[in-house]
């Protein structure tokens, strides 16, 4: 994995006094003229100062330049050089831009092993895990001579259970002496673990000392994570590096952690969640893991707050279920949870297998991200001739279905992901439903294998495919490409379109094929005779076909004008482009600049709409249309479809829609919105008013409007937004 540019680099310049004196700090003592008690205090200081700004810049929020930062680092470094005896394991020199260190990764023994879980897949594995905790305890009660009845669960109880995220990193274990961060290795093999004591002292979560009494020494277990959001960060710096995208927040983070440049780490942004009391020599006692997580919360440990104490199996299954629905809401991934018997005597009695602890079990989440083989790359063609790359995979089950196609959105995607047919491949398909190909497993690519390269050709048509300069989509060049000819005149006679009913695309396909239709015109002059003797029509099919695409010339503007299927013109655009120019030919007379004026247009939409009415094959068309009776003018306002007035009961309020409504289509929500005087972003910030979610929601969407504090509303009461303007 490449590894980033230098950290340190940085603006430099800021003269050090300026900083000092501006602070109101001591100038720095002279370093030959200062006593070892003003080097002492200096000392002091500096380490505080810099504490305090190393937390703030770690919290995303420097208030000095990188570069003031450095100078006050180094003078604390000269200090201390010259005074040893003042370096102290908790100082940012030994924190902080620690230069790389070649004892890193020395091999560490835990004192205890570090063991793994026990899986319980599904429900039925967890009561079969509770099972045996209940027999083995009331096996452990019954005596030595064994001379009861097998017991039974209603014998003994548990007591309560602890139930904790089961969070998708790392296991670290650290160590602190004294109250002070001594050690940190990774698990390793459960036995021998390595040293990472200079990237986890980077990790801001970690206190490098302990708040409160500390007892002598303290051994605590945890996770190191990436958040997603600091992930999403982290890869967005990677592209603008030219570097590769790391494929998920674990691999991040483990790659993060194993830096032999405590700077690469630092500048990654880890995070940790402390989950389990090693060693502790001296400290109180406990009863309960519970007590324990609480203890080590209040020295300023990290201890997750979803963590929670249940009382029978019963309430554990909801629980676990609860959170596997919500798993995406949250802005750190986590693939289970884990259930552990919270009465330490109870844990002690039950012990520990070869692997594991009896006392505790992993439910495990069905997996988001498998690997499969990529079978082959394949190019579909879109109803407006897009040619979009498709993997075909062999089928995996991954995230609650088996997936056998994902989508791999355009050249650009394959290239940048460099997947090739042959391949094994990583396939994820999470909070969202379209199954995406993360990318390849490098080590299983079979040898020889060559960068898939784009047909020359539409596969429908054999014609050449085309890649507009400056954009990411290919397109199938030609007009009459039979998959187009089709999808225009299904998108034509679609319900939100002209609405054409008795005509579905089994009967576009046929007459398209028997040459009897080749454009929309071409509705408007069907040569019914030869559809009546087709197989599976008769007189009353035929009328009721000729009736449905008789009415559609009643149709208003602006659902001829989303029927004509324009690149970037949907039903909202439609709308507001027939409310704007009132008459197709005004349309055709307006230059781009007065198109990219129209409300919500813009230069993009306002090229695009131009080249769709330059294009020759388009003008015969709605002349076409013309001659064959449609409407090519707005109603006046009050009619059916344009304009129509209604409460503007959204009047300033911006209302983000995510997910799938029952009673709205996508386009039909916005729509919504902004005919009650609303506006509908296509992303959650501070300002909207609402997050109106539906089935499958985004989940970045939903934490966005979480951490904003944008109150997240169902159906029910976004209807009722729309009817009152006012949220519940
Ligand atoms: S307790 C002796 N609690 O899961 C039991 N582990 O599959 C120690 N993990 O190696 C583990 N979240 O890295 C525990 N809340 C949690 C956890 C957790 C994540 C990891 C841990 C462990 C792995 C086992």
């Amino acid at each position: 994995m490449a590894e980033p540019a230098d950290a340190d680099a940085g603006p430099r310049n800021v003269p050090r006094r300026s900083l000092t004196a501006a602070r109101g700090v001591a100038e720095p003592a002279d370093a030959d003229a200062g006593t070892t008690r003003d080097s002492a205090a200096r000392v002091r200081e500096l380490q505080a100062m810099l504490n305090h700004h190393s937390a703030l810049y770690y919290a995303g929020r420097p208030e000095i330049p990188d570069a003031d930062f450095d100078d006050l680092l180094n003078e604390l470094k000269a200090l201390e050089a010259q005074h040893p005896e003042l370096v102290h394991p908790d100082s940012p020199t030994q924190r902080v831009g620690a230069p790389p260190d070649d004892t890193v990764f020395a091999p560490v023994r835990h004192d205890q092993p570090m063991m793994s879980l026990h899986n319980a897949l599904d429900l039925g594995e967890l009561r079969a895990w509770n099972e045996r905790v209940h027999r083995a305890l009331a096996a452990g009660t019954a005596g030595p001579s064994g001379e009861q009845a097998l017991p039974t669960m209603e014998d003994t109880s548990v007591g309560a259970y602890a139930v904790e995220l089961k969070f998708d990193g790392l296991a670290i274990s650290v160590r602190y002496v004294d109250g002070v961060l001594v050690r940190a290795a990774t698990r390793g093999d459960g036995r021998t673990g390595e040293d990472v004591t200079h990237s986890v002292r980077t990790i801001a979560d970690i206190p490098i000392r302990l708040s409160g009494p500390a007892p002598p020494v303290l051994e605590v277990r945890g996770e190191v994570i990436l958040r997603l959001s600091t992930f999403e960060a982290l890869n967005a710096r990677q592209a603008e590096r030219g570097e590769k995208a790391y494929v998920n927040p674990r691999n991040a983070a483990a790659g993060s952690l194993r830096q032999k440049d405590a700077r690469v780490t630092a500048e990654r942004g880890l995070s940790f969640w402390c989950y389990q009391l090693g060693h502790a020599q001296g400290g109180p006692a406990f009863n309960s893991h519970m007590q324990t997580l609480e203890w080590l919360a209040s020295l300023g440990l990290p201890v997750d707050e979803h963590g929670v104490c249940l009382d029978d199996l019963a309430a554990v299954e909801a629980h676990v279920t609860d959170y596997e629905r919500r798993r995406h809401e949250f802005d750190y991934e986590f693939d289970g949870l884990v259930v552990k018997v919270d009465d330490l005597a109870l844990q002690a009695q039950l012990g520990v297998d070869a692997k594991a602890p009896r006392w505790a079990v992993a439910y495990k989440f069905p997996p988001e991200e498998r690997t499969t083989k990529l079978l082959d790359i394949e190019v579909s063609i879109g109803p407006s001739g897009q040619a979009t790359p498709f993997a075909r995979l062999e089928p995996v089950f991954v995230g609650g279905v088996t997936v056998a196609t994902a989508t791999l959105h355009n050249e650009d995607q394959v290239a940048a992901k460099d997947v090739r047919p042959g391949d094994t491949v990583i396939v994820r398909r999470a909070g969202e439903v379209i199954p995406e190909v993360v990318g390849p497993v490098l080590s299983e690519r079979p040898e020889g294998s060559e960068p898939w390269a784009f047909p020359r050709d539409c596969p429908v048509c054999g014609q050449p495919l085309r890649r507009a300069e400056g954009m990411s989509a290919t397109q199938c060049a030609n007009y009459w490409c039979p998959r187009q000819i089709r999808g225009r005149i299904e998108h034509f006679v679609g319900r939100a379109a002209m609405d054409i009913e008795f005509l579905g695309e089994r009967n576009i396909d046929r007459f398209v094929t028997a040459e009897l239709l080749r454009d929309v015109v071409g509705l408007y002059s069907l040569d019914y005779e030869k559809i009546e003797q087709m197989e599976g029509f008769g007189e009353i099919s035929v009328n009721n076909l000729r009736r449905s695409i008789e009415d559609s010339k009643h149709r208003p503007l602006s659902r001829l004008l989303f029927a004509l299927s324009i690149p970037e013109i949907g039903q909202v655009n439609a709308r507001v482009l027939a409310a704007s120019f009132g008459a197709i030919d005004s349309i055709l007379e307006a230059d781009e600049e007065a198109l990219a004026e129209v409300e919500g247009f813009g230069p993009i939409i306002a090229a695009s709409v131009r080249a769709w009415f330059d294009d020759p094959h388009n003008r015969d068309l709605i002349e076409g249309l013309r001659a064959a009776g449609l409407r090519m003018e707005a109603e006046r306002p009050g009619g059916e479809g344009e304009g129509e007035a209604l409460p503007q009961t959204l009047a300033g309020m911006a209302v983000v829609v995510s997910g799938t409504l029952e009673g709205f289509s996508r386009d039909g929500a916005k729509q919504a919105i902004l005919a009650r005087g609303g506006s509908s972003p296509g992303s959650v910030s501070g300002r909207t008013s609402a997050l109106v979610v539906g089935a499958d929601p985004g989940a970045s969407k939903l934490r966005k409007a979480e951490s904003s504090g944008v109150p997240v509303i169902d159906e029910a009461a976004f209807q009722q937004l729309l009817e009152t303007g006012r949220l519940p």
